[in-house]
């Protein structure tokens, strides 16, 4: 994922909530598929993985034994939701970054003190408005405003202006690991941009709350990504079928392994789709060239120690608060508070 590029292409494009998505979208994913594979070495940005088979399978991914993440926030949400709404504080005007399948934010909104507002933040603007009414119907009384954009890009949503509610930033699912270490600071600082203002006098601090994956054991790292059953291996794969099917690609999916590592000194999973032969792959007009054993890195997904994120955050303006952590040490839940 591509902060910094994907910052830059969008201010150009503004006001950028009301032009339909798909005009962007196709154009940015031809740019960037084109890009990425004709570079050394090859590369796919690991956020063209969720059209809606790809979000199917990260579905299917989340219920896998091995892959721990999901349940486990779900459960810290779920165990720690008093103390974590009670150090939040009330009347939150709560922002989500990336609105996923509104599980977890209906834990933190059945435990939070009067909620003035939900904003979901998606680019696609159909599943946004789905997931929206759905949570209408169970939250009469909440006002719930989705925001069709693109939540890494400059959003055209003021700061709060001062003395008006309180803003507070959800970002689960440790999302923020697809980011290198410089661009999850460039969206740290973005986020902290949208956050800022939103602090009433008297009323506890704005702030984002945030899931982080935890650094830990290199083999239970390495079976969440590479699952028994298959399935990581056919969500990475499924990125050369959308090529295929939205691109006019030919990729022949049987002839890419699927390679998911652990890499310690980087602290992060690497993905890659690596060709079992010497081929050529045409998309559109453009022809891609392939040695035997070549590879495309589609993700990384970065582990963090408590305090390795608590110092990112500092670098972003945060004051790193509170943390939550299973009993294991699997996951991590931060509290991130701006100073008004
Ligand atoms: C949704 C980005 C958190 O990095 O663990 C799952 C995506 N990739 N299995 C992750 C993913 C392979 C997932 N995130």
């Amino acid at each position: 994922m591509t902060w910094a590029v994907s910052h830059r292409r969008r201010m150009a494009a503004e006001p950028e909530p009301t032009v339909p998505e798909s005009d962007f979208a196709a154009a940015d994913f031809a740019a960037d598929v084109q890009a990425g594979l004709s570079g050394q070495p090859k590369t796919l940005p690991s956020k063209y993985f969720y059209d809606a088979a790809g979000s199917a399978l990260f579905e299917q991914i989340c219920e896998l034994p091995e892959y721990y993440p999901t349940r486990t926030e779900l459960a810290l949400l779920q165990s720690q939701a008093e103390v974590i709404a009670g150090t939040i504080g009330p009347d939150a005007e709560l922002i989500e970054f990336g609105a996923g399948a509104l599980r977890k934010v209906r834990l933190l909104l059945d435990a939070l003190q009067s909620p003035r507002a939900y904003l979901p933040i998606d680019i696609s603007g159909a599943h946004l408005a789905a997931q929206a009414e759905t949570l209408a119907r169970d939250y009469p009384d909440l006002a719930i405003m989705p925001i069709a954009a693109d939540y890494t890009a400059a959003l055209s949503m003021p700061p709060a202006a001062a003395g008006s509610r309180r803003r507070v930033g959800f970002f689960p699912g440790s999302t923020i690991g697809n980011f290198t270490p410089p661009e999850a600071l460039g969206f740290l600082c973005h986020v902290a941009q949208i956050l800022k203002g939103g602090n009433p006098a008297g009323a506890p601090p704005a702030g984002l709350l945030i899931g982080v994956d935890l650094v830990k054991a290199p083999e239970i790292l390495h079976a969440a990504y590479n699952d028994a059953a298959g399935v990581t291996a056919a969500f990475n794969r499924n990125l050369l079928r959308r090529i295929n099917d939205e691109l006019g690609g030919d990729f022949d999916l049987d002839r890419f392994a699927h390679y998911a590592f652990y890499q310690p000194r980087l602290q992060r999973i690497e993905m890659h789709l690596v060709s079992l032969a010497a081929q050529t792959v045409r998309i559109g007009g453009e022809r891609y060239g392939f040695a035997e054993g070549e590879s495309i890195h589609t993700e990384n997904s970065y582990k963090y120690t408590p305090d390795g994120f608590r110092r990112l955050a500092r670098q972003a303006g945060f004051q790193p608060t509170a943390l939550w952590c299973d009993p294991q040490k699997l996951f991590s839940l931060h509290w991130l508070t701006l100073p008004a």
